[in-house]
């Protein structure tokens, strides 16, 4: 075999003269009169190599054959091209291998997409070819990106004195708000593992085992309804200290972003990041991941609106409801179509429109403008602190509805009138979550990190008096609009963990079946703890400025949790269900 002495993207014009041996992929060729030109690319670069006639006819012939993502080795010398021939949009533009020997060490199918192709190419037809995919440079780029940051978080733990260990995925369920996976067992008939959804109670146990200062780079596996930033399975950077406080949590991942920014990117990261509570994130952004890059606020006028002339506004106040709404400044000039467009684009979220109005000279025009008094026009104004040629956009509806409706509004403006480009990075923390809320539509109790997050010690009275009042010591990590972080400080007393999976509605009896070997341990001296967990895919996703979460995973899956390219999941054989004492109903 020809053994590679250069990489293709390293050859540059100081390398004329040398002879070098690449070895790659076709990415393109080209029959010019009698000479051959292929495109040779590897992980590095792509570099062209001529074949001339005139050295070698039997080589040139050879060389005719070659085509798209052949896999080969070519030896020769490195050449300057001539004075007319430099491609400027190649690294390696300058020069050119003049074969002397190719060896052809595979070849190839016509490819379904163009591998250097860069405009679109259909989801659906790279995951199903996802190794001929992984060959685009962009594929490339992102997944040693993707290394390297799993390399500096390596280090930054390691030198901060964590110890990485790993816990089991045959396991039991762990409560993380969304559905196992489950693993039969053939030994154990009729019995089943859970993949964890996270390691959140090893890890717990590992800080009750005096590890102190764990770390993992994980898999979490959840049954979910996916979305562009989920996937069954994913990533997560799960990290756990004992002895420690809030303060030493958001310290620690604080000074880990800063080195990923300062490594990864090449720039610093200003600290302490801003903090704000999740109250103040919902009133202001309408969600708990609020994307600070760009302004367009939120600000209640039901005050304001109680007393209206407008039916839909008053209405809403008068049934508990909510009247919200966002100012775009210079929104006035806004095109009416844009403006019905947007109307009729909030209905998806269950909401019966969007009421608008402009303010020209001080007055309200357009829309609903007619159902308001000038005091209540100037209200509005200047709770939006709203400037002449402002378009002010509001909802009415229940508080959820509302907050729902206006995030996505916001995040909508926001593209629409091109506020993200050039705009910076934006984290923050989001901080004291409530404890628990109830189901929307079953009204029952749930918890809204996990249940084992250390309510606020001032709350604790009220657990169960008044349990979503509660506050609990958690906090999300938010970026760009992402959350790609989120931890707590743990329950670290056995009365209190109890009181807690009590309210939830777990029985002593289940309690005991579900998270027995947890409770136990509690029993004996657990120390004060608390940790965090970032979704790593997240992480990277953010950091390149990526939408969707399959651009930085090697083999994901589609919203319908399947693989394109393995076909998983599949139908198993009769005879390995029967082994495992599982019997199918009619689908
Ligand atoms: P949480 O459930 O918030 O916390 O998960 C931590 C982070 O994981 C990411 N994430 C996901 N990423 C991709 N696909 C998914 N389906 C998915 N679900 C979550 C998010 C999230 O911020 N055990 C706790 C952590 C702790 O308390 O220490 C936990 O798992 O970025
Ligand atoms: P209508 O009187 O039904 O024609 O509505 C007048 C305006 O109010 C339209 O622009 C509707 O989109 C808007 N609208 C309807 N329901 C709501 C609501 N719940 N919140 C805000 N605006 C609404």
């Amino acid at each position: 075999m020809l053994k590679r002495t250069h990489t293709c993207g390293e050859l540059r014009v100081e390398h004329v003269g040398q002879e070098a041996i690449v070895s790659g992929w076709v990415a393109n060729w080209r029959d010019h009169g009698g000479l051959a030109f292929i495109d040779l690319r590897d992980r590095t670069g792509i570099v062209q190599v001529v074949f001339r006639p005139e050295s070698d006819a039997e080589l040139h012939r050879r060389a005719r054959d070659l085509r798209s993502e052949f896999c080969i080795s070519v030896r020769g010398m490195v050449e300057k091209r001539p004075p007319d021939m430099p491609n400027p949009d190649l690294a390696t533009g300058q020069v050119e291998v003049a074969a002397r020997e190719l060896q052809v060490h595979s070849a190839s199918e016509t490819p379904p997409f163009d591998v250097d192709e860069t405009g679109e190419i259909s989801m659906e037809v790279r995951l199903r070819n996802r190794f001929l995919d992984l060959r685009r440079p962009q594929m490339q780029r992102n997944l040693e990106f993707r290394h390297r940051l799993l390399q500096t978080t390596r280090r930054y733990l390691d030198e901060s004195g964590f110890i990485e260990v790993e816990t089991p995925f045959l396991t039991k369920s762990t409560p993380e708000g969304a559905r196992d996976y489950l693993v039969p067992s053939r030994v154990n008939p009729g019995k089943f593992y859970a993949l964890p959804q996270s390691p959140q109670l090893f890890k717990q146990l590992l800080m009750i085992g005096g590890l102190e200062r764990y770390f993992q780079i994980v898999k979490c596996f959840r049954d979910e309804d996916l979305r562009a930033n989920r996937q069954p399975e994913f990533t997560q950077i799960d990290v756990e200290m004992s002895f420690a406080d809030e303060e030493d949590v958001l310290a620690m991942t604080e000074g880990l972003m800063a080195r990923c920014f300062q490594e990864l990117l090449g720039r610093p990261l200003e600290l302490p990041l801003p903090r704000m509570t999740y109250d103040e994130a919902m009133a202001s952004y309408g969600t708990d991941a609020p994307d600070l890059r760009f302004g367009l606020g939120i600000r209640d006028v039901s005050d304001i609106a109680r007393e209206c002339q407008f039916r839909v506004f008053s209405g809403a106040v008068a049934e508990g409801g909510q009247v919200r709404g966002i100012c775009v400044p210079a929104g006035a000039e806004m095109p009416r179509s844009q403006v019905d467009g947007l109307v009729e684009w909030v209905k998806q979220f269950g909401v019966g429109g969007l009421a608008w109005f402009k303010l020209r000279e001080g007055k309200a025009e357009g829309g609903v403008a007619k159902f308001f008094s000038d005091a209540e026009v100037g209200a509005i104004r200047q709770r939006f602190a709203a400037q002449d040629g402002s378009l002010l956009l509001l909802v009415a509806d229940r508080r959820y509805l509302c907050n729902l409706t206006l995030s996505h509004l916001r995040l909508r403006l926001a593209r629409e009138l091109g506020l993200l480009a050039g705009a910076g990075d934006a984290l923050c923390w989001v901080v004291e979550p409530p404890a628990f809320e109830r189901d929307e539509v079953t009204g029952e109790l749930t918890f809204v990190h996990h249940p084992f997050t250390s309510p606020a010690e001032e709350d604790v009275d009220r657990l169960e008096s008044d349990p979503t009042s509660v506050r609990a010591r958690a906090y999300d990590l938010v970026m760009n609009g992402q959350e790609i972080a989120g931890g707590s400080i743990r329950i670290s007393d056995y009365d209190l963990q109890m009181r807690i999976l009590k309210m939830l509605g777990h029985t002593e009896e289940q309690v005991e079946q579900r998270f027995g070997f947890f409770m136990r341990a509690l029993r004996y001296g657990p120390p004060p703890h608390g940790g965090i967990a970032f979704g790593f895919d997240r992480v990277v996703m953010t950091l390149l400025g990526i939408e969707d979460m399959r651009e930085v995973i090697a083999f994901p899956k589609t919203q319908r949790a399947v693989s394109l390219l393995t076909g998983a999941p599949s139908e198993v054989d009769e005879a390995q269900l029967r082994e495992l004492g599982i019997s199918l109903s009619e689908q």
